[in-house]
């Protein structure tokens, strides 16, 4: 089913060849997206903090064709080499979204990205890498056709979330809430929207300290994990919980209550992997470097009082997330308690960012 708000608008430039390129973050959720419909939408709402360093940059280079194609046609190339294994995904994502860009039949793009985080660390590039890609595209439907900035945004979130679900969150900086919730006229499932209004200064500088703690592939994809809720005995449940975290999180970006905010974070995580560890086949992504550190982090939060606390995403690695305030305590804490649990004490320092840039 193709969305009318988001197909073309009048071409109004013709162009024979151009580049753009744009680096956009990645993003940690605080109510987690598990679950979802054929048409990737989401089956309950979720909120992420964007990330600032933790970034895919992407150039597409547009050139017209003599001949228009069925297909998008693309070539791939990843860290400055020719990419093959990241190839079907594109294929999937442009045959879904060519509906929306009619005008890239008539060229032949050259796709060049790289992340600023190791391939291998564990680290999801996809949130990153497809809402690059789709800022490029959006970039020369805007080129063709002098669309407005709300327009360019809104549906380059729309597109991303086609490419992989939690991408559309990486569209803008800050805090950002996709899927519709009955409480919040303004959400919706087809993108998301930046909240900024009433956000209590406590959040206003946040940090997230990524714990490399397995750096192989994930044995059990997203799409496999989303796909197991479908049959998971407590799916209605957790999407019942997962829109009453979202008001109850709402009321605390509001109020600024990072007690309450640390525990509703934790149990997020916690209820993400114990429906994977209760769905058919049952699996386990955690490590037990990732019980140790979650411990640690618990007991320093009850000795310091300092309100730090753990996310996990569909992975073993553990982001630690506290106000920029605490960062000299908190540091020292990570380098000295936790860092031996990571691979090659590796840890990613980050924050929250201010959102994808045209670079
Ligand atoms: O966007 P996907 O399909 O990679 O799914 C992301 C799922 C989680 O990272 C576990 C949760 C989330 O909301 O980002």
């Amino acid at each position: 089913m193709i969305i009318q708000e988001f197909t073309c608008k009048e071409i109004k430039r013709e162009v024979d060849v151009i580049s753009f390129s744009w680096e956009s973050p990645s993003n940690i959720a605080l109510v987690k997206y598990w679950g979802k419909n054929s048409d990737q939408t989401p089956k309950n709402p979720s909120i992420s903090f964007t990330l600032s360093d933790c970034k895919t940059k992407t150039s597409v280079s547009f050139k017209r064709k003599k001949n228009k194609s069925d297909n998008i046609d693309f070539e791939l190339l990843f860290e400055g080499e020719k990419n093959f294994s990241f190839r079907p995904k594109i294929e999937k994502f442009f045959s879904l979204i060519k509906n929306y860009f009619p005008f890239l039949l008539d060229y032949h793009l050259t796709i060049s990205s790289s992340n600023s985080f190791p391939h291998s660390s564990g680290i999801a590039s996809s949130a990153s890498g497809m809402s690059a890609l789709s800022l490029c595209l959006m970039s020369f439907e805007k080129e063709l056709t002098l669309i407005k900035d709300d327009f360019f945004f809104k549906k380059a979130s729309f597109i991303s979330r086609i490419g992989s679900g939690s991408a559309c969150r990486s569209i803008y900086g800050g805090i950002n809430f996709w899927g519709s919730h009955p409480e919040f006229a303004f959400s919706s499932d087809l993108y998301s929207i930046q909240i900024s209004d009433n956000i209590s200064p406590e959040f206003h500088k946040y940090r997230d300290v990524i714990l490399i703690i397995d750096d192989s592939k994930k044995e059990v994809s997203s799409s496999v994990g989303h796909e197991l809720m479908n049959n998971n005995p407590f799916s209605n449940l957790r999407f019942k919980k997962a829109n009453n975290n979202i008001s109850r999180l709402m009321n605390i970006l509001k109020s600024g209550d990072l007690n309450e905010f640390c525990s509703l974070v934790e149990s997020e995580a916690l209820m993400l992997h114990s429906l994977m560890m209760s769905g058919h086949p049952t699996y386990i992504l955690m490590k037990p470097a990732t019980l140790s550190v979650i411990d640690k982090i618990r007991q320093f939060r009850m000795d310091s009082k300092i309100p730090v606390c753990f996310t996990l995403d569909a992975g073993a690695n553990t982001h630690i997330l506290f106000p920029d305030k605490f960062s000299e305590q908190v540091m020292i804490f990570i380098k000295n308690e936790l860092s031996h649990y990571c691979i090659n004490q590796n840890y990613i320092s980050d924050f929250i960012g201010s959102g994808p840039k045209q670079i």
